[in-house]
């Protein structure tokens, strides 16, 4: 029968403590201008590279490797630390949710037949993240569910928008918008009373994370949920292009806005009898408006009216919560993570990150699980991020603090594993602020050099590596790799992700002689990590899992 015991390693000795460093959006690209890591002072990880290729090598880590539709994915951190934990490859999210569209399986459904019941005499509500990035939505999963949903009875349809321009360029916003007019214009000529009724800008208006800023939930709802907003217009293509007017206002920073009709009065409203299906497939912006929604005892901010609505999530975005009760599609059964073997292992377990990276190495590393597997032998501990700003005008953020902590917890000798997230070079590159993402970049480097210094002193070993690229091209490229300008001749800025590969670097005085990066699998990806830090361990990993990325020569 099944067991959690794993075998011990052969010859890899247990006992060592292992630092787990992830860079978040650290991709290896060619050096030029445009590479923040590259141009950024980061002695740290430039000594790992000179150990390649048996010490440092790189990783695939985007599309399929993570379980994304295809490969013209980027890489993200649900998916990427999904990986790094779980050791094998999961249909992710995205895909899911392609395939219940195709097969149309979405709509047999106990999901959509929950929602479906409110059709008759009340509005369906979509929410969601409207552009093509595909982390945390995709617009044309929207479009297909809206074609879907009015041929099945839905007759009065509101939409509302967060625009992106954080996995997809600033200023695609309008472009997105116009999409979804044009699509809802077809509606309206079918007899459905489609419209957009709401909006704002993601970082802005109800996409927060991790509980760092309730106020960003509470805008959305005030707009989506009441009706109410600073800015009303007619026409939603007209409120995007005339709030990006506002100095320093881009696409993810758009203030709240409501679609009124001819009288003044806001046109879709959420009220008592109404179905509301958030779109994100991607649990961590979703889920905080998700709890507002589902829960009827709730205190995080007065939501004013609490309408009685059939509400359901694109996917339920927490297991343990079972948040919401009612989804579309099922999400990945990510089980037997690589953290919940060590723990029953007794690997004694320490994770970090500041707030807005804080799930990526606990929930996400943990198969999208919150809380602990032993609250014995594990400890999670958050360093409040800063809260209201965009990182740019804070490019350190707490890497520092981090690294401290993560330093004491190394040299306390209390842990096995030390598992942290640095955020800075993800997180700053996202604001497509160059001059501030190459400060990012030399602050998290200076971070994994704590980090080392104090594994250094213990004896122990470190894997660093990163969940998906960013910081390493802040550019637009052509198919041929050439920056490309916009009608002013401006290079376009890209504040997304990647699809680089990411270094994994070993090392350490705990590392046993001899081992080093295999030469047989050049198309290893993040999942290889999770078998290769259980080989740090001392044991071997469940024969499931991707192959480890390590072997052990005799020295
Ligand atoms: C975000 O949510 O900030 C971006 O859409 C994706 O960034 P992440 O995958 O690095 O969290
Ligand atoms: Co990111």
């Amino acid at each position: 029968g099944f067991s959690w015991k794993l075998n011990d390693h052969p010859k890899l000795p247990k006992g060592k403590t292992v630092a787990m460093v992830v860079l978040d959006g650290w991709g290896e690209a060619h050096a030029n201008q445009y590479n923040c890591i590259h141009i950024a002072e980061t002695p740290t990880m430039d000594s790992l590279k000179t150990g390649a290729p048996e010490k440092w090598r790189l990783v695939k880590a985007h599309g399929k490797a993570v379980g994304l539709p295809t490969d013209d994915d980027m890489g993200n951190s649900e998916v990427g630390h999904n990986a790094l934990g779980a050791g094998r490859i999961f249909a992710q999210g995205a895909k899911l949710v392609d395939i219940a569209l195709e097969t149309g399986k979405i709509y047999d459904g106990e999901g959509f037949n929950y929602i479906k019941e409110s059709f008759a005499t009340g509005t369906l509500h979509l929410i969601g993240l409207l552009s093509d990035g595909g982390v945390h939505s995709r617009i044309d999963q929207l479009q297909l569910l809206l074609k879907g949903a009015s041929e099945r009875g839905a007759k009065r349809i509101r939409v509302h928008i967060l625009t992106d321009g954080r996995d997809c360029l600033d200023g695609s916003s309008v472009g997105f918008v116009e999409t979804l007019e044009n699509d809802l214009v077809k509606l309206r000529e079918k007899g459905i009373d489609a419209q957009i009724a709401s909006g704002g800008g993601r970082m802005y208006v109800t996409m927060d994370r991790y509980e760092n800023d309730w106020e960003v939930v509470k805008r959305g709802w005030d707009a989506q949920v009441l009706g109410e907003a600073p800015h009303k217009f007619n026409n939603a293509v007209e409120a995007v292009k005339k709030l990006r007017e506002i100095p320093n206002i881009s696409d993810q920073y758009l203030p709240p806005f409501v679609i009124v009709d001819d009288s003044g009065k806001s046109v879709g409203p959420i009220v008592d009898g109404d179905a509301v299906v958030t779109l994100n497939f991607r649990a961590d912006r979703m889920v905080m408006l998700a709890s507002a929604l589902e829960y009827e005892k709730f205190d995080k901010f007065d939501r004013v009216r609490f309408p009685k609505i059939r509400y359901a999530g694109m996917l339920q975005y927490d297991g343990e919560l079972k948040l919401p009760n009612n989804y579309l599609v099922s999400p990945p059964e990510i089980d037997r993570t690589s953290g919940e073997y060590l723990v029953k292992n007794s690997i004694r377990t320490f994770a970090c990150s500041e707030t807005v990276k804080f799930g990526h190495v606990t929930f996400f590393w943990n198969g999208n699980r919150s809380g602990y597997f032993d609250n014995k032998l594990e400890e999670y501990v958050e360093i409040p991020s800063d809260s209201g700003i965009t990182f740019n005008v804070q490019p350190k953020m707490k890497a520092l603090e981090i690294g401290e902590k993560a330093r004491d917890a190394i040299l306390s000798r209390k842990w096995d594993q030390v598992r942290v997230n640095l955020p800075n070079s993800d997180m700053v590159g996202h604001t497509g602020d160059i001059n501030a993402t190459i400060v990012a970049c030399k602050a998290a480097d200076q971070a994994v050099k704590m980090i080392l210094d104090a594994i250094e002193q213990v004896g122990g070993i470190y894997v660093v590596t990163a969940d998906h690229g960013n910081a390493e091209d802040m550019v637009k490229r052509n198919k041929k790799g050439e920056p490309l300008l916009d009608k002013n001749g401006n290079i376009q800025i890209l504040t997304s992700h990647t699809l680089e590969p990411v270094p994994v670097a070993i090392g350490g005085p705990g590392l046993a002689p001899g081992v080093r990066f295999r030469t047989d699998m050049p198309n290893g990806g993040l999942a290889n990590v999770a078998a290769t830090v259980m080989n740090l361990h001392g044991f071997e990993a469940p024969s499931d899992y991707e192959t480890t990325l390590i072997e052990v020569v005799d020295k």
